[in-house]
């Protein structure tokens, strides 16, 4: 039920730093350390490779993962679009693992490739949020999002949830393999919880950023690098999904190879700039925008800011980046598309479950 809120997107944004929360403790065992089932740890230390299977915003959550997993865990990981992945089956390792990350456990697109996958008998596992849900019930393990039910077409709760899972599957295999990260990720979650909350408590901020650089925008651009690329693309999508605003997601260092040439005078940029190692450059982009007319919103960090950015998000660490900066940018969306008079809830030609490929 969405009770008092006017839009079950709003809710569920609301609900993101207590999923954190939820998700540390369903994650913890009896000693209060983070742990994962027994049988899917033993599953992924046997695999030499991770091919993470998805589509839409759990692909790009899936985009996030395979920073974890090969940064946490030393495990290499593809990431693969599930409706491309049928008929282009990259050449696989001796022992793959495959990972679907859905949000519904329904997604078609997705579940071709869990059935073809499995016919050559490799092992699977899904992550969802539905207990029971076609994918966890056709796979050999399946690890929850207790996000609780997502009823918004647009995905924001989930992704925060699949970050998250994928955060913590990544560094118990680490911790397991002895591999030494020097993060303590339980610790890191609660700060993130944290951070999220102040985010979702100033909601008359993003608001405005909302009306000054998208109330009249036709179209928009998100560009970040690294983890901020993996970020943008995801914003975009947002943006587009519930506002019919077209936009894209760049990496910042792309923008010179042809997209730059779309920025006009007023159009809008918004930049991420929470990556420590590539603040510099993709400040150099933001100018480049700005020379040109672009009308450019920097979201950076806590200790990476400088005077003119526009939203300072609470500092976190630099792996975990994603899980609070996504939300300014799911919340900028839900006012564009109010702004607009759209239906946040349910825009138009989409479905919550994509059950057709
Ligand atoms: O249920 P799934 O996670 O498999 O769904 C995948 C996509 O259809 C979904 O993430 C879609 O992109 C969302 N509407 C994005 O907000």
């Amino acid at each position: 039920e969405k009770g008092t809120y006017p839009h079950y997107m709003l809710k569920e944004m609301d609900e993101q730093p207590g999923v954190v929360r939820k998700i540390i403790q369903e994650y913890s065992d009896a000693n209060g350390e983070l742990a994962i089932d027994a049988s899917i740890l033993k599953a992924i230390k046997a695999a030499d490779r991770l091919y993470i299977i998805a589509a839409g915003t759990s692909y790009h959550a899936g985009l996030v993962g395979k920073q974890y997993f090969e940064k946490l865990a030393g495990i290499p990981v593809e990431v693969h679009i599930s409706s491309e992945f049928g008929y282009n089956m990259p050449l696989l390792s001796e022992k793959p693992l495959f990972i679907f990350i859905t949000q519904s456990g329904e997604t078609a697109d997705s579940r071709q490739v869990l059935v073809k996958v499995k016919e050559l008998n490799y092992p699977t596992l899904t992550v969802t949020n539905v207990p029971g849900s076609t994918l966890s019930r056709e796979a050999d393990y399946t690890l929850l999002l207790h996000a609780g039910p997502e009823i918004a077409v647009a995905s924001t709760k989930a992704y925060v949830a699949q970050v998250a899972v994928l955060a913590i599957a990544a560094y118990v295999a680490g911790q397991s393999n002895g591999k030494e990260v020097n993060v303590d990720l339980k610790q890191e979650l609660a700060i993130v919880a944290n951070g999220i909350q102040t985010i979702v408590d100033s909601k008359e901020e993003l608001e405005q950023i909302a009306e000054d650089y998208l109330k009249i925008a036709r179209n928009a651009f998100f560009i970040g690098r690294n983890l901020d690329f993996c970020v943008s693309v995801e914003g975009a999508l947002k943006l587009k999904e519930i506002s019919y605003i077209q936009a894209e997601g760049f990496a910042g260092g792309e923008l010179k190879h042809g997209t730059i040439a779309l920025i006009e005078n007023g159009t809008p940029v918004f930049a991420l700039a929470t990556q420590e190692q590539v603040a510099l450059n993709i400040r150099g982009n933001v100018k480049e925008v700005v020379a040109r007319g672009a009308n450019a919103c920097i979201i950076s960090m806590e200790g990476l800011n400088e005077e003119g950015d526009r939203l300072v998000i609470p500092k976190v660490h630099p792996l975990l980046t994603p899980l609070v900066s996504v939300i300014p940018l799911q919340l900028i969306s839900y006012y564009a598309a109010l702004h607009r008079r759209c239906d946040v809830d349910k825009p138009r030609n989409l479905a919550k479950s994509v059950t057709v490929e």
